[in-house]
């Protein structure tokens, strides 16, 4: 599995999958949450409707439905300041695991990730990426279906921290 990050609106990012930075209720929200449903059309949210929610680090499916992307996984992110900093970071990495998880068992190729949790919820962003590279790197290993993540970043501040997390890996 290789991984890479670029700048770019993932509503527009064309892959198997896009992964949201959803709420528990997956009924939509603000931020990037937002911005799915809005370019996905209603029949994203019928379909969330149907889901009883997630849990927190845990991920779930829907179609994609206007999206270019043929489905989305939503997660919802841990609210940094409800946990303690270990918890927050497992919670994290669960979110990126499950996700990939998730990908594998639909046989997927090709996953956009949205920085989980470094928005509203407050993750720091340079904590965030390391946790994120270090879990991309780990499941490498494990990936059979899935041959590219990459984090669509919004921002060059995101994406920066992002590169230098996954430099960091190689030294
Ligand atoms: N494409 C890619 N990334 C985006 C986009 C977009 N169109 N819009 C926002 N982002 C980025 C943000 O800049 C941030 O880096 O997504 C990252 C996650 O930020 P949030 O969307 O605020 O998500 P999060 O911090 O996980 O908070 C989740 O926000 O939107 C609500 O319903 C959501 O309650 C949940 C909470």
């Amino acid at each position: 599995m290789k991984f890479d990050i670029v700048i770019g609106d993932i509503t527009k990012f064309k892959a198997d999958a896009i992964v949201n930075a959803a709420n528990r209720t997956l009924l939509g929200g603000g931020g990037v949450d937002g911005a799915i449903h809005r370019a996905a059309g209603p029949e994203l949210l019928a379909e969330c409707e149907t889901l009883g929610g997630c849990a927190t680090g845990e991920a779930k499916i829907t179609g994609g439905y206007r999206l270019p992307a043929s489905f989305v996984i939503h997660t919802p992110g841990p609210v940094y300041r409800s946990y303690k900093p270990e918890e927050a970071a497992r919670l994290l990495r669960n979110c990126y695991v499950n996700s990939l998880k998730i990908a594998e068992e639909r046989g997927l190729k090709t996953v956009g990730f949205a920085s989980i949790s470094t928005g509203i919820y407050a993750f720091p962003l340079n904590d965030a990426a390391r946790i994120v590279a270090e879990t991309f790197r780990d499941f490498a290993s494990q990936a059979a279906s899935v041959e590219r993540a990459t984090m669509v970043c919004f921002d060059e501040k995101t994406a920066d921290a992002y590169r230098r997390a996954f430099a960091a890996l190689e030294n």
